[in-house]
């Protein structure tokens, strides 16, 4: 049976990563694919490591349900785009600097999160970390809408 994995990356792995990768685990269980579709996130900085995500994400994400507490922040290295058939990004940022990491055959995994929302109308998911709580209700509504998208394409990935 073949499978298909995703890596979410931002910054610090402590605010839109995991809240990426608990909102497509919550949609890939939903689906009964938890077998097929493997969710992971990291960052590109290593501040962070080993800590848990941001109380901020954890509160809002725990109010629509996604348990995050179980998460820990770790940094994306080379090894990663070997064992991740996506990875993907918040901004272009974090796009510059998996460049930087990416060995040079498997660039073509690297995407923006927001690429899969096309009707979402942003590009980018913003960094939530300096700012208020609205912004980590933005970060929900962009992964809730991506993420969706990007099981569509995952979904299509296992049937071809
Ligand atoms: P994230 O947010 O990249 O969404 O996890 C940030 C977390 C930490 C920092 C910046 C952004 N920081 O500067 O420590």
């Amino acid at each position: 049976m073949n499978m298909v994995s995703v890596c979410f990356v931002c910054l610090g792995n402590i605010c839109r990563s995991p809240t990426a990768e608990g909102v497509m685990r919550r949609l890939v269980a939903d689906a009964g694919l938890v077998e097929r579709i493997g969710v992971d996130s990291a960052g590109t900085g290593d501040w962070h490591i080993g800590e848990a995500p941001d109380e901020r994400a954890r509160q809002a994400a725990g109010r629509r349900g996604y348990d995050l507490s179980a998460l820990r922040a770790r940094q994306i290295d080379a090894g990663d785009f070997g064992r991740f058939d996506l990875v993907v990004a918040m901004d272009d940022a974090n796009v510059t600097a998996l460049h930087r990491v990416c060995p040079p055959a498997q660039r073509e995994k690297i995407r923006l999160l927001m690429d899969f929302a096309p009707q979402a109308g942003s590009r980018v998911v913003a960094d939530p970390y300096f700012g208020g709580a609205a912004g980590f209700e933005a970060v929900l509504d962009q992964c809730e809408a991506a993420c969706a998208g990007l099981l569509d394409e995952l979904r299509a990935r296992l049937a071809g």
